[in-house]
Order: structure tokens, then C-alpha cells, then sequence
């Protein structure tokens, strides 16, 4: 197996970081009656089409003429966070922005004006950010969704949004949170983990790595499981970017998440209705379109609903190559979650029809699985073999044994394979892809 790009990307060192500490109360007041100010003076319209450096500028420069006619002398050390805070509070998400720049953040999490918490390195922790009051969070909401023209109020208290950067919104207000509202973040990954990156983090091994590229390359139409937060998209993306280069990609996702470097890709997104009756973008109507638009494979960025019924008939239609996601926690769980998607298409279709269809339209599983002690492994791969009766079957090709723990208590793992010769063995030849029966050879790994 060639492992010969394993050193082509830098990994780039975890970034060190101190939050700034909050401002003392009295500052604190002095820059909200600044601000309070600047609402006033400040030309929004002119500063909205200013270039972000400019309009950044022009606020610290109409904050410190402020500031400097202001009786209070005793800002001293805090003079440029208070301008800081300002330009954050007027031009942007307010206590949020330290955060968004902070690239050792992966998530951030609004309970209330004084619990914030935020996720650096898989570990969650408290932040030293603070909005005003309940208010502070509303205004920050509202400057989240209204350019998308989007409402969150008493009607509609839970929301999905976007940032500008792509990074993942989720908003809930009373009466849903009865005790105030909450913002869940989930920032937009610049750079997405590559495959040298999750055999560095011990996600995949080597072995791993080569089985599923072959399959890629063989055009099995897979499906990566997982629950929440596991690692799916990342494993998606990974798996995608094993896509040959003169192929035609088309992603369907809702949000955009997926970052391939292919030179011919075409990204679809769902959109929920808007204001004003503007009409809502399925999943599914882009998997129809997608089918019109000549794919060589169709990415499904994670399945969710009817489209699984529309996924499956393209895979039997000889769309091969597909792959997506589904949120479950095993391959078992999986199958039975596509299965219920597919009956909510509506088509009351008998169960051993749908059975069948997922038997005969995807081959493999991949699991992946957050460990009790934080860690991501894949944890199955598995072929989804035929149906036996009323039952599909699923045939495990590789396993994760843990073997202990080490002192730090971090558990010890091998991934091995069963020894099982997968049915789908015959797809490597029609694709003319070298099948990595090595690999699955039980015999040379137990004397490892
Ligand atoms: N194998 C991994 N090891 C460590 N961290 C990872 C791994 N895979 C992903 N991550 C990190 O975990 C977070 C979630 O990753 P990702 O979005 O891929 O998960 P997901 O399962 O698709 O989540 P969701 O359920 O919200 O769709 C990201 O911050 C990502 O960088
Ligand atoms: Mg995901």
C-alpha cells in the first residue's frame, strides 16, 4: 500500500491562548455608555459598505475621541480592550468575536450572559466572555439572523443559521428555553482534517485508510454512521477526497459543510422556508436535480429524510460511488434509521421492499465512535451483505478490539479485521481497482 503522502501535510501546531479578562464593573459602565454614544454619532449605513479593516478603524477612532473627552481617566490598561470590545459590539457578534477568532475554538456555548462555554481540543470549558444581560443575547441573535432574513421570537424560538464564515448557528429562545436564550456554535472548520491527520489522532489506522480508499475507488456506495459531534463529515470528507480528480462530484448538504479539493465539484443547498413564503429547498429535491446534472457521484452530506428513498433508487440505478452520512450508533442502527427514512417518502412500500433495496444499493458501514475516554475511532466497518428472510444482513469486515488502558487512562485499541471475505469483492474487478485482500487476511495480524 503506498503510505508515500503520509508526510505531504503539515500538521499545524495547537495554538496557545489567553482569554482577556473581563473588564472590571466600573470600565465596564464606561463602555456601554461609549457605545451607547456611538449608536448615536456613528453613520451604520456608511460603515456597513466600508472593507472590514476600515470599518474597524473608523469606530476605534470615533470610540478614543469619545473616550478621551470623557471625564474618567482611570481606563489606563484597558483603553484597547475597550475599543476592542466596542468595534466587536458594533460591527460584529459582540462577546462572540474573541471567540470566532480564536482558532483553538471549535465551539462556542451561549446558557446565559455569564455561561458561556466553549469546546478547544475535544475538552469543553467555562469562558471569561460575558454579554450584558438576556437583552445583549437577543441583540446578538437578531444580528445573526436578520440578515437572513430569518426570525427568532416567541412564534418560531428555534432556529439554524449561518455566519458569513460558514460557521454553524443554533438558536433557541423562551418559551423553548424558558430561562433565556441559548446559542450553540459550531465554528467552520478552516481546515478540514485530512487522512494523515486522523491516522495521527489514532481515528483510522493505515490499514484502515487503504481498505476504504480502495473502496472509493471501486465505486461502493458507503455510508458513514455515527451520533452527534463523532467525527462524520470530517470521515465524509476524508473518504471524498479519495475521488479520482477527472470525475464529477455533485454534494447535496444543508448547510455546506464539506470542503473537496477536486478541480470538479458542484455543491447544492438545502434552505429552510423564509420569510415572505419564499419556498423551501428539500434534500430531496436536490437529490432529484442532482440526478439531472450528470454526477459521476453524489455526495448526500448527511441523510435525514424522504431523500434516502430517492438515494437508494439512484444507487440501484446505477449511480455508483455514492456516499453520505447517517446519525446512528451502529451499523445495525443505521440500516433501521434508512429504512424509516425511506418510508417517510410515503410510498407504503412493504418493509422487505426497502430491505431489499438498501441490500442491493449500499455495501459498506462505516461506524464511527466517540470512546468513553474522548477519543474518535472508527469502530466497524462492516458490508451489508444481502437479506436473510425479513432480516438484512451485516457482515463485519473490520472490528476495534479495546485491549486496556494506559496509565493515563486513555484506552488501548486495535483494529483488526474478521477474516470475513466481503461479498462485494467482485465490484473491485467490474471497476478495475486491485482488491486489498492483504489487508483483510486475519492470519497476519494475530502475530502482530
Ligand atoms: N477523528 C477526529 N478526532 C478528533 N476530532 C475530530 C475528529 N473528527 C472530527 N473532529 C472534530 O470534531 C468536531 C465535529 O466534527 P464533525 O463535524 O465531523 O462531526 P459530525 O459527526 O459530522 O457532527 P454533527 O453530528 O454535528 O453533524 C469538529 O470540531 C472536528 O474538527
Ligand atoms: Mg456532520
Amino acid at each position: 500500500m503506498s503510505r508515500s503522502d503520509a508526510s505531504a501535510v503539515p500538521v499545524a501546531p495547537p495554538v496557545e491562548f489567553q482569554e482577556t479578562r473581563p473588564l472590571p464593573p466600573a470600565v465596564a459602565a464606561l463602555r456601554d455608555l461609549i457605545h451607547r454614544r456611538l449608536i448615536e454619532e456613528l453613520d451604520q449605513q456608511r460603515l456597513a459598505g466600508l472593507p472590514a479593516g476600515a470599518a474597524r478603524r473608523a469606530v476605534g477612532d470615533a470610540a478614543g475621541q469619545i473616550l478621551a473627552a470623557s471625564p474618567q481617566t482611570a481606563v489606563g490598561e484597558w483603553r484597547q480592550q475597550i475599543l476592542d470590545e466596542l468595534a466587536d459590539e458594533v460591527l460584529g457578534f459582540g462577546p462572540l468575536e474573541p471567540l470566532l477568532r480564536d482558532d483553538s475554538v471549535t465551539e462556542i456555548m451561549v446558557n446565559g450572559p455569564e455561561d458561556i462555554w466553549v469546546e478547544r481540543g475535544g475538552r469543553l470549558s467555562h469562558s471569561a466572555s460575558r454579554f450584558r444581560d438576556r437583552a445583549h443575547i437577543m441583540h446578538v441573535i437578531e444580528r445573526i439572523v436578520a440578515p437572513l432574513g430569518r426570525h427568532v421570537d416567541e412564534g418560531s424560538p428555534m432556529v439554524d443559521a449561518r455566519l458569513p464564515d460558514g460557521s454553524r448557528v443554533n438558536i433557541v429562545v423562551p418559551p423553548a428555553a424558558p430561562d433565556g436564550p441559548k446559542i450553540t456554535l459550531r465554528k467552520f472548520a478552516r481546515r478540514r482534517l485530512t487522512h494523515v491527520d486522523l491516522e495521527r489522532i489514532g481515528t483510522l489506522t493505515p490499514e484502515a485508510t487503504a481498505f476504504l480508499r480502495a473502496s472509493v475507488e471501486a465505486e461502493l456506495n458507503i455510508l458513514v454512521s455515527g451520533g452527534t459531534g463523532t467525527g462524520k463529515t470530517t470521515l465524509l470528507n476524508v473518504l471524498s477526497s479519495f475521488i479520482g480528480l477527472h470525475e464529477r462530484v455533485i454534494t447535496i448538504e444543508d448547510p455546506v459543510e464539506l470542503q473537496l479539493q477536486q478541480p470538479h465539484v458542484v455543491c447544492l443547498e438545502a434552505r429552510p422556508p423564509g420569510l415572505e413564503g419564499t419556498r423551501q429547498i428539500t434534500q430531496r429535491d436536490l437529490v432529484r436535480n442532482a440526478l439531472r446534472m450528470r454526477p459521476d457521484r453524489v455526495i448526500v452530506g448527511e441523510v435525514r429524510g424522504p431523500e434516502a428513498f430517492d438515494m437508494l433508487q439512484a444507487m440501484n440505478t446505477g449511480h455508483d460511488g455514492s456516499i453520505s452520512t447517517v446519525h446512528a450508533n451502529t451499523p445495525r442502527d443505521a440500516v433501521s434509521r434508512v429504512e424509516n427514512m425511506v418510508l417517510m417518502a410515503g410510498y407504503d412500500l412493504p418493509d422487505h421492499a426497502v430491505r431489499e433495496q438498501i441490500a442491493s444499493a449500499i455495501q459498506l458501514i462505516v461506524q464511527i465512535s466517540r470512546l468513553p475516554d474522548g477519543s474518535r475511532r472508527i469502530t466497524h466497518v462492516t458490508e451489508v451483505a444481502g437479506i436473510e428472510g425479513q432480516t438484512l444482513l451485516l457482515q463485519d469486515l473490520f472490528l476495534l478490539e479495546v485491549k486496556g488502558r494506559d496509565e493515563a487512562g486513555k484506552l488501548l485499541t486495535r483494529f483488526r479485521p474478521t477474516g470475513l471475505q466481503p461479498q462485494f469483492k467482485e465490484r473491485f474487478e467490474r471497476a478495475g481497482v486491485p482488491f486489498p485482500s492483504e489487508i483483510l487476511r486475519r492470519e497476519d495480524w494475530d502475530e502482530r
